[in-house]
């Protein structure tokens, strides 16, 4: 028997369990925390796993970091909690980093920041860390604090704790987060900074089984220009990167690639595969912000998105003619753009494509259990209802929807796919909870709402019934796997098992699926839905196919506006009584408000 757990601490924060090289547990903490993205360290999440370990009569054999030298700064003062848009542009700006860039005195910022009454009621592991010159760069007592609450948690019982690199955590969560029979592979992983590097290059060994490290580069700026668009474009950095690269569609060529030149083509230049700076600007948010004054939104998205696809794109070409590997497997923050492979799938050059399912630093920790596991067998993940269960074992649903809704709902116990179906054919908006939580950041059918993707009103219906998406994202689709090729195209026959590639649709179909693709390009990103992934999931996507020939269904996550996705019942419930929503699918279950 073997058991390691794998920590994240900082943003994102999350823990993984790992017993006998297969993934037991995925968890984030900001499902316990109720704070999307939550930062800092993961308590109640570690709290869970000494819970079940007990249950389950097992001890640690080691614990892992997944990170040597984090700054104390993010995890004192989690900004992300709490910082409007104006904070931002202050903290990147001329209030704090622009003045730190000219070797200017930032203490008064920081004495502000100290006092700032957001922060004074977030009481954490680090709040007797007074010190300035301990925030930034102090990694030892960083570590010494966290490795001291882990052991206070579990009550001295680890047998090993210790502390991995953190590209080598994405690294290994990338080769291990698909089951698929592939030896010759490199793992390219792109990050904004961690352990001091955003870009490393990982080819496999098959004979040993392992990932031998080629490249580490802390000069990969892609992730931090990416960042910083996003919040010249007033939105929130670290979170609403993904509303750029819905944006970017819309943008015209011939003014995109006006600012790709006048911008950003000279920031960086490949130095063999490592992505470094050419005429690199000392301060980058001024730099992007002076020069992009006079554009307009959609361009500016546009030339970025054109920016990262074009340097992502030559280094798998550089690669490519260094190793003879033309098979790439994703990981690191900048993974999460789905919309870039897209690109890389209509290259003639490139193979095959493999892209870690929520790739940013909440993976980590699955990365530090496969690392910690390299020289045994570990699993591949097969579905990722890796969270916590709707409800538990020994608690009656019945019993407990009777208490909640008995009122002002109709409850049809018993119900099945198939009336499911026929709502949904009416154009009914549905609630579906099943089983354990999805880990990361896409809903794939336990916590999730469906809808018919043939009635392109219903995306008007979710924004206004929960959601409040802004008006240029898409919605996403499942698709029944034996029905792809209906659907989309797919020239490389990819998985996307958990969305996380981006398809050009097929004509013919496209007005069966309108409303679960991007309404200015019709891109999609899909989950393939095969039947021992989600039996239940399947079956409604099948009998909804029956009676329309569409085997497809719109699918976007349960959760209130700006609030991480609902997790146990309880947090269901909340966010479907706080919400219009008037159909709940849970657990053959059917709720239909009265009202
Ligand atoms: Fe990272």
């Amino acid at each position: 028997m073997s058991v390691f757990i794998g920590i994240h601490v900082g943003h994102n924060a999350s823990v993984a369990l790992m017993v006998n090289g297969k993934i037991k547990l995925a968890l984030q903490e900001e499902r316990f925390q109720d704070i999307k993205n939550y930062q800092g360290f993961p308590e109640k999440s570690l709290k869970y796993i000494k819970q079940y370990l007990d249950t389950e009569k097992l001890t640690i054999d080691e614990a892992a970091f997944s990170s040597t030298n984090c700054p104390i700064f993010e995890s004192k003062y989690p900004i992300n909690h709490f910082f409007s848009v104006q904070d931002f542009h202050e903290y990147y700006g001329e209030k704090f980093y622009s003045r730190a860039l000219k070797n200017q005195n930032t203490d008064k910022y920081l004495s502000k920041l100290k006092k700032d009454v957001r922060f004074k009621n977030t009481k954490n592991i680090f709040s007797n860390v007074t010190k300035n010159k301990d925030l930034f760069n102090n990694y030892t007592k960083f570590r010494i604090i966290v490795e001291g609450n882990l052991k206070k948690i579990f009550s001295n019982k680890i047998n090993k704790i210790s502390f991995l690199d953190h590209h080598t955590c994405h690294a290994y969560y990338g080769k291990y987060s698909v089951d698929v029979k592939e030896k010759k592979f490199a793992v390219v992983v792109l990050d904004s900074m961690g352990d001091g590097i955003n870009q490393s290059i990982w080819i496999n060994d098959p004979n040993k089984n392992q990932l031998k490290n080629v490249l580490r580069n802390s000069q990969c700026e892609l992730a931090r220009i990416y960042k910083f668009i996003t919040l010249l474009l007033n939105m929130k950095p670290d979170e609403h990167e993904f509303k750029v690269m819905g944006m970017a569609p819309y943008a015209q060529k011939k003014y995109y690639m006006q600012i790709y030149k006048d911008v950003f083509k000279n920031i960086l230049k490949f130095k063999n595969l490592a992505i470094v700076h050419k005429d690199r600007p000392r301060d980058l948010y001024q730099y992007l912000k002076n020069k992009l004054k006079y554009h307009r939104f959609d361009n500016i998205s546009g030339a970025t998105q054109y920016y990262l696809e074009k340097i992502v794109l030559e280094l798998l070409h550089r690669i490519y003619k260094k190793y003879k590997i033309n098979t790439f497997f994703f990981s690191g923050g900048v993974s999460m753009n789905i919309k870039m492979y897209n690109t890389f799938l209509k290259d003639k050059k490139i193979k095959k494509i493999y892209n870690a399912p929520s790739g940013a630093d909440e993976s980590i920790p699955m990365g530090a259990c496969f690392y910690l596991n390299r020289k045994k067998i570990s699993y591949p993940l097969e579905n990722l209802s890796l969270g916590m269960p709707m409800i538990q074992k020994n608690h009656s649903l019945k019993k407990i929807l009777k208490e909640n809704f008995k009122k002002n709902y109709k409850i049809k116990f018993n119900s099945n796919p198939r009336e499911v179906a026929k709502l949904l054919i009416k154009n009914k908006i549905i609630a579906l909870v099943n089983g354990r939580e999805e880990f990361g950041a896409r809903a794939l059918g336990n916590r999730s709402i469906i809808a018919n993707p043939s009635f392109y009103e219903n995306i008007k219906k979710i924004n206004s019934l929960i959601k409040s998406r802004d008006f240029w994202m898409p919605f996403a689709l499942t698709i029944r796997n034996e029905n792809i090729n209906d659907f989309i195209k797919n020239p490389k026959n990819s998985r996307s098992d958990f969305m996380n590639l981006s398809f050009d649709t097929k004509e013919k179909n496209f007005k069966k699926i309108l409303a679960g693709c991007h309404p200015y390009d019709r891109s999609v990103r899909p989950q393939f839905l095969r039947k021992t992934q989600n039996e239940k999931y399947y079956s409604i996507i099948t009998e909804f196919g029956k009676l329309s020939k569409t085997y497809a269904l719109l699918n976007t996550s349960l959760n209130l506006h700006g609030k991480p996705k609902s997790s146990d019942y309880k947090s269901v419930f909340y966010t479907f009584k706080n919400s219009g929503l008037k159909y709940l699918y849970i657990d053959n279950k059917i709720l239909v408000s009265k009202t």
